[in-house]
């Protein structure tokens, strides 16, 4: 569960980008935010990771309050699939699926085997697992980015 409570932001040009939101985003349920261009989606977005730091209220994740998290570790623990794509364009696909694993420590073989898994997982031929980015098409980069 996240849950905003009363947050703002105001950017330091004087932009109030949000104002006293107040929200609670239930556990295995899915989400959508929508709203006109400029209403704040982003911002909102990129405060559940810290991109953002919120100029007043609190947003915590599973009752935690993510103001006393480190950013870093914050961020492992939150997926994300960016509609264009996001892949690191210097790693193969099975490297890029294999990042966070690495990060955190767990030896590359695994995290290979894993990565091949998970590409089966979302129908993309572990034939791919050595190419880059460049070399999959839109629809395929996006699998890898599920994956
Ligand atoms: N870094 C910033 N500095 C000043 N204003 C910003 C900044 N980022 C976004 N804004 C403004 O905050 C408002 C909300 O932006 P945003 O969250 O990106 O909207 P949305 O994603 O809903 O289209 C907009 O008016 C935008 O121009
Ligand atoms: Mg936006």
């Amino acid at each position: 569960m996240i849950e905003f409570s009363t947050v703002s932001k105001v950017f330091p040009d004087g932009t109030r980008a949000v104002d006293d939101f107040s929200l609670v985003i239930p556990s295995r349920k899915t989400t959508v935010f929508v709203g006109s261009s400029g209403c704040g989606k982003t911002t909102l977005l990129r405060m559940i990771n810290r991109m953002v730091e919120p100029s007043a209220g609190t947003i915590s994740i599973d009752g935690d309050d993510i103001a006393g998290q480190p950013p870093v570790q914050l961020r492992r623990r939150i997926g994300y699939v960016m509609q264009n794509s996001g892949l690191l364009p210097h790693f193969t696909v099975a490297e890029n699926i294999a990042t966070v694993p690495v990060l955190q420590g767990e030896n590359r073989k695994k995290a290979r085997t894993r990565a091949l898994e998970l590409m089966e997982t979302v129908g993309l031929d572990t034939a791919m697992a050595n190419r880059y980015p460049s070399q999959l098409s839109g629809g395929q980069q996006q699998r890898v980015g599920v994956a």
